[in-house]
């Protein structure tokens, strides 16, 4: 049988970073194979070069057993490699259809953009997924989920041979995974060939036949995914066994730093009410959509509040704007890194000082050597993978990237840290050390809110569980008691006929 893909030895060095280093891969058609590796092992890469974005410093891509030389990135596409981004393609102000088939619209014997056919071709395709999205919306309107689907429209619209998929359900809920599943199911079934980057281990048991497993830009092993287990692939990726059981705080909680009750703001939050103490971590659990980052936002100074009372440190606390929060010593770390978080142009020098002018400036004059010295702690303590603290942000691995994003926050000393999805797009070995700093802020008695979608992420750091459904606060439960079911039972209730009682731990 002819393969459908064969990478051969390919390597590839940024500015002295050796991204890869004689990596071979292949693939067959219909077979859905995963790639496996910490943040910065050289996925993203492999991927971009197998679809014609960066060019291969050496080494071979063959396609169907053929030699592919010159690759750009419209001659993978007409060659039939579809890819999906990890960090999405879409251009906001254009509408969902004119994504779709960005740079070869149909067109009308005159040359023009033929708009009907370009909005049917799009209906079809988008009803082929499975999916009620009006071709003409504009990309900016829609959730980022919505979004990463109109991401994998366009990617199938080329009808790929091999489609390659870096990331896809990091933005995505539970069921809206299950349906893209059923869609990449589907294709492997028509013989198309699928290459599958995620960090979350079930999905690549749930979806993949076979899985390599990268590190540090090196080729480690390929294995069928049913002659491996978990414990065997985590060893693969970071060469040692990672834990990821829950570990108690050693010291019961202080007092309450933040007490918030019946908090309400526009459509997304009702009367949602919780209290977070010194030395405690407190995770929001819920669903994607039931309000969590909503609210935490309104207790940031970041949204509204339109009813409801906060004390914070047992004073009346009204943030008019994020600033007001930071001020009284609250920090929040937010979901989108890339459009709320970080600046990516910028070094980890500058993304650290921006939040703490004061500390690193005598008088007027920002210090650039404090603020040096100040990232150079965090690279150290947090671990960050960087050639160097002036490296652009923008250029590290989404890891490392979360890392950065951390350390801003934590230059600011907070009492309180709210933190959004800490461990999107961050590999188990990251992930572990993120667990490790979360538990030491919480040790020196910071107050921690985390807001997860991850349930074994929930079960692994938290002290208290709140969950929302609905914008509303629904029930709460100890860490130690809760497990997913008792979560989920909650997360679901529903708030319009209180079926399912509400528990109290
Ligand atoms: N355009 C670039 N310029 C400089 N360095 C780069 C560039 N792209 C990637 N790198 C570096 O190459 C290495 C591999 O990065 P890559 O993005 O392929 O990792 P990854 O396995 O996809 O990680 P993640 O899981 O975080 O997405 C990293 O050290 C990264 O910082
Ligand atoms: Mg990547």
């Amino acid at each position: 049988m002819v393969l459908r893909l064969e990478v051969r030895n390919v390597s590839k060095s940024f500015l002295g970073v050796r991204a890869l280093d004689k990596v071979s891969l292949s693939v067959a058609p219909g077979e859905i194979h995963a790639l496996l590796g910490e943040n910065g092992a050289g996925k993203s890469t492999l991927s971009k070069i197998v679809a014609g974005v960066y060019d291969a410093d050496e080494g071979e891509i063959l396609l169907d057993g053929k030699p592919l030389h010159g690759l750009t990135e419209a001659s993978a596409a007409r060659a039939g490699i579809g890819i999906v981004h990890q960090e999405g393609s879409l251009i906001d102000h254009l509408s969902v259809s004119e994504n779709i088939y960005s740079g070869r619209p149909p067109t009308s014997f005159l040359g023009q953009i033929d708009r009907r056919k370009l909005r049917s071709w799009s209906a079809e395709l988008l009803a082929q997924l499975g999916l009620h999205i009006d071709p003409d919306s504009r990309v900016a309107d829609l959730p980022s989920a919505l979004r990463q689907v109109v991401e994998i429209a366009k990617a199938l619209s080329h009808r790929p041979k091999l489609l390659i998929l870096d990331e896809p359900t990091a933005a995505l809920t539970l069921t809206e995974t299950d349906e893209l599943f059923g869609v990449v199911r589907n294709l492997a079934s028509q013989g198309v060939a699928v290459i599958y980057v995620s960090h979350r281990l079930g999905e690549i048991f749930e979806l993949c036949h076979r899985v390599t497993i990268l590190r540090d830009g090196h080729y480690v092993d390929t294995v069928k995914v049913s002659e491996t287990n978990t414990e065997a692939l985590i060893r693969l990726m970071v060469g040692r066994d990672l834990e990821f059981a829950r570990e108690p705080a050693s010291a019961p909680p202080g007092e309450a730093l933040i007490e918030a009750h019946a908090i309400s703001s526009g459509p997304d939050v009702h009367e949602a009410s919780i209290t977070v103490r010194r030395g405690e971590i407190v995770c929001l659990a819920g669903l994607v959509g039931s309000g969590r980052t909503e609210f935490c936002e309104v207790l940031f100074g970041a949204r509204r509040r339109e009813s409801g009372e906060v004390m914070f440190k047992g004073r009346s606390f009204r943030p008019r704007q994020p600033r007001d929060a930071m001020r009284a010593g609250i920090g929040m770390v937010c979901e989108d890194r890339k459009e709320t978080g970080l600046f990516l142009e910028r070094n980890l020098v500058e993304n650290t000082a921006v939040t703490v002018l004061d500390a690193v400036s005598t008088g007027l004059v920002v210090s650039w050597a404090k603020a040096g010295a100040l990232a150079e702690t965090f690279r150290e303590s947090l671990g960050i993978v960087t050639p160097s603290v002036y490296q652009k942000v923008g250029l590290l691995s989404g890891g490392n990237q979360q890392k950065v994003l951390l350390a801003k926050w934590l230059a600011t000393k907070p009492a309180l840290l709210i933190v959004d999805e800490p461990t999107r797009g961050v590999d188990v070995g990251a992930r572990s050390e993120i667990y490790r700093i979360l538990r030491e802020l919480r040790s020196e008695g910071v107050g921690l809110l985390v807001v997860s979608s991850d349930l074994p992420e929930v079960l692994a750091l938290a002290d208290r569980i709140v969950v929302m459904a609905d914008g509303r606060t629904v029930g709460e439960l100890s860490g130690a008691e809760a497990d997913e079911v008792s979560i989920l039972r909650l997360a679901t209730v529903n708030t319009q006929t209180g079926l399912e009682t509400m528990e109290t731990a």
